[in-house]
């Protein structure tokens, strides 16, 4: 008898007590505004001691000298960890076995490869001398010239971008299709470095037990961190555990381990004792990661009515000089418009800074602010409404592959964006808007969009026998609120009220959910979590329909329905029983089953997999000072399936926030003489506060997605950056007339055209 797990499969319009789709309040949220919610941080394992960097204040050369005696002298200071005392490493820490891994700088020479390397670590009782010891250190340096910026080498197609796609991509003849065109542009667009400024800083606390090394340590990714550290130190990746409950954001900054964090580690088998090592803010600006600045030259063309002939998206990047990790900037160009010739192209170059990493919607944030801007310019240059232009030239299938989309809701994204909006009867022209104070008002627009991902993920249900049920998965919460969806996802597949269910997560000893990244979490671990609930209930019903005893004997092809505790006959609702009665006659104590999610190949081959939106913005320039405001911004996005409306509205509300601080805001500003970067820190590099974000909203646009994975999620997590930076650099334009094409917006570039 094969027990219906069908059950668990049905759309949420379908079932009834839903935990999926509720709006439920972050499960988390009064333990973190009432400080209660441990972060790595804030453990003090017996006899634990203070680790500092020491780091480089040159970009490039050697440590010629550091005074050690001064720092060991220093009372409390108990070693300083150089590169000629230090553990030994069982790996290459510059060996590279995947593009999910960071070449680190782990003291292994006295090489300076970027500002903020550490040059050295200083152990002491307290954090005080640790501190002071760093600074007795008073490093001497022989500098090399840094090479810094986008021109700064000689460029060199990189062998693949972001996470294995081709450099180059071509489609169609782009020459003819622009030559051909009856409207042009040919735009450039720079955007800047930017770094992840999760709140938390990384920070570890290790603590070794013979070849057993116990950590604390934020990550979006455990057991990848586990392989890395294993690797380092030669132990078994199981014999490391990480605790990683809480973070304090990551944004891509905490998906790989980084080196500061490996030296914590490192300085605990140094001392034979825990140590806790924190980053301070500008040291994070080099070894945990960063956006490359980019380059990006857009030549689009149309015909007479206004129809795409070509697009070609030029991109210029950077990496480090060791690593190799490049940011697909000209990527998002190959979706979201039907041309029948497409071009992307990716150069980068080699500069002495730390290796960038992917961050907030890697490629597409990036790459959407250039096309976003390329496709208003080629709208006006063609006389369209960049609305309509979008509608007109919006992909119906995959433009590239050919492919058609698992689900696109995007006209409706436009279509509902627009009129909540109010943007009927823009005027075409800029300079066209004022208010009653004398600004200059500005209405802009961009696309969003995101691939829809799934990386591989593991879960493991439990039903005992108290009527309780529980879900155990490797899960990351970095603020997003994975704790949360998960939670209500485990709920509905355990077919249980969420406060029966005890959800585990942020720990590396529960089943491997891999990387909370990509936007990939919910889909990825919400899927293995569905599969183990099914299986687990499937073993259940088949306990019931083989007891002569249970109401439930003989339901057969029938099959039974999982509700509230309780399997129910699907041909006889009223004949039941409940789980827990089910466990206490057959003598278990608790029944498991495991399930796992990831991508489906045959699903893949066939359908192209991508969330949608639409996000309008209006802006307000003084047209004497040239600041600008952002005065209302609406997103509309179609993500497939929401498992929780209020922390995705959350998820993209942050997303559009990123946009406007992508468009006005973020920065990291680098000396030229020195290569450091100079605002390294929360002051000088600038994230918008509260003053800065003007009046949002969101609107979900309901789409069904049967292809993407067994729940039809799509993932919020990153698209609401892309098309909002650009809507608010379009608005600007719309506002002054002149055009942005370089980010963040200054207001010296407004002045200047008044
Ligand atoms: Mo995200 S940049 O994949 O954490």
């Amino acid at each position: 008898m094969t027990p219906d797990i069908r059950l668990n499969q049905a759309p949420a319009h379908q079932r009834h007590g839903s935990n999926i789709g509720q709006p439920l309040t972050r499960r988390d949220g009064i333990l973190k505004v009432t400080g209660k919610a441990p972060y790595a941080a804030d453990h003090h394992p017996k006899g634990m001691l203070y680790a500092v960097l020491a780091t480089s204040s040159i970009a490039r050369g050697r440590v010629t000298f550091l005074d050690i005696a001064a720092a060991k002298r220093h009372p409390g200071v108990v070693d300083v960890m150089t590169p000629s005392h230090k553990p030994a490493l069982a790996e290459d820490q510059d060996a590279k076995t995947n593009p999910f891994m960071f070449k680190m700088e782990l003291l292994q020479s006295d090489a300076v490869r970027y500002a903020n390397q550490a040059i050295a670590v200083v152990i002491a009782e307290t954090l005080e001398a640790a501190t002071e010891g760093a600074a007795l250190l008073a490093p001497q340096y022989q500098a090399l010239p840094a090479r810094v910026g986008l021109d700064a080498d000689e460029s060199f197609v990189p062998p693949a971008v972001g996470l294995g796609h081709p450099a180059i991509v071509e489609h169609g003849d782009t020459e003819a299709g622009l030559a051909n065109a009856t409207y042009a542009i040919d735009a450039t667009y720079e955007t800047p470095a930017q770094y992840h400024n999760p709140m938390e800083p990384h920070a570890i606390i290790a603590e070794w037990d013979g070849d057993k090394l116990s950590i604390d340590t934020p990550s979006q990714g455990m057991a990848m961190a586990q392989m890395r550290i294993g690797g380092l130190f030669g132990i078994p990746p199981e014999n490391i555990h990480i605790r990683s409950p809480f973070l304090g954001g990551g944004f891509g900054s905490k998906g790989l381990i980084s080196g500061p964090q490996i030296l914590g580690i490192m300085a605990a088998r140094l001392v034979g004792r825990p140590v806790k090592l924190v980053l301070r803010r500008d040291q994070m600006y080099g070894p945990v990661g960063h956006r490359s600045p980019s380059r990006q030259r857009l030549r689009l063309g149309t015909d007479a009515a206004g129809r795409l002939t070509a697009i070609e998206h030029q991109a210029r990047i950077v990496t480090s000089t060791f690593d190799d990790f490049y940011e697909p900037a000209a990527d998002v160009s190959h979706t979201l418009f039907a041309s029948p010739a497409i071009r992307t192209a990716h150069e980068a170059v080699r500069i002495d800074s730390g290796t960038p990493l992917f961050m907030r919607a890697p490629g597409e944030a990036t790459g959407s602010i250039a096309l976003d801007a390329a496709i208003d310019e080629m709208a006006f240059a063609s006389g369209v409404d960049p609305l309509e232009f979008r509608i007109s030239n919006d992909a119906p299938v995959e433009p590239i592959t050919g492919k058609p989309f698992s689900s696109k809701a995007l006209r409706e994204c436009y279509a509902q964006g627009a009129a909540r909006f109010g943007w009927a009867g823009r005027p075409l022209k800029p300079r066209q808007m004022r208010d009653d104070k004398g600004f200059l008002v500005g209405w802009g627009m961009g696309t969003a969009t995101f691939p829809a991902l799934m990386f591989a993920g593991n879960a493991r249900a439990l039903l005992r026998a108290d009527g309780t049920g529980a879900m155990e998965t490797g899960a990351h919460d970095m603020g997003q609120g994975a704790s949360t969806a998960l939670a209500q996802v485990a709920a509905e597949g355990l077919g249980l009220d969420l406060d029966r269910v005890e959800f585990k997560s942020g720990s590396s000893d529960l089943p491997d959910a891999g990387i909370a990244g990509g936007s990939a979490h919910t889909a990825t671990v919400g899927t293995a979590i569905h599969n183990a609930g099914a299986a687990v209930i499937a073993k259940l019903a088949d306990l019931a329909m083989r007891d002569e005893r249970s109401p439930l004997f003989g339901a057969g092809n029938a099959g039974v329905v999982a509700r509230n505790g309780r399997l129910h006959r699907r041909d006889d609702d009223a004949r039941s029983e409940a789980y827990a009665d089910i466990l206490t006659r057959a003598g278990l104590a608790e029944i498991e089953a495991s399930g796992t999610g990831a991508a489906d190949p045959a699903a893949q081959a066939e359908y192209a997999m991508h969330a949608h939106g639409a996000v309008f913005a209006e802006v307000k320039v003084d047209p004497d000072l040239g600041q600008i405001r952002v005065t209302r911004m609406i997103g509309a996005f179609a993500a497939g399936r929401i498992v929780n409306p209020k922390l995705v509205r959350s998820q993209l509300l942050g997303g559009m926030i990123w946009g406007v601080s992508f468009a006005l805001h973020e920065q990291a500003v680098t000396d030229g003489r020195s290569g450091r970067i100079m605002n390294a820190n929360l002051a000088e590099y600038h994230v918008p506060v509260n003053a800065d974000v003007p009046s949002m909203d969101v609107l979900t646009v309901h789409e069904h997605d049967p292809h993407v994975n067994a729940l039809g999620i799509k993932g919020v997590g990153e698209i609401g950056i892309t098309g909002s930076a650009g809507a608010v650099a379009n608005a600007v334009w719309h506002a002054t007339g002149v055009r942005p094409r370089r980010f963040p917006i200054r207001i010296s570039d407004l002045v200047t055209a008044r």
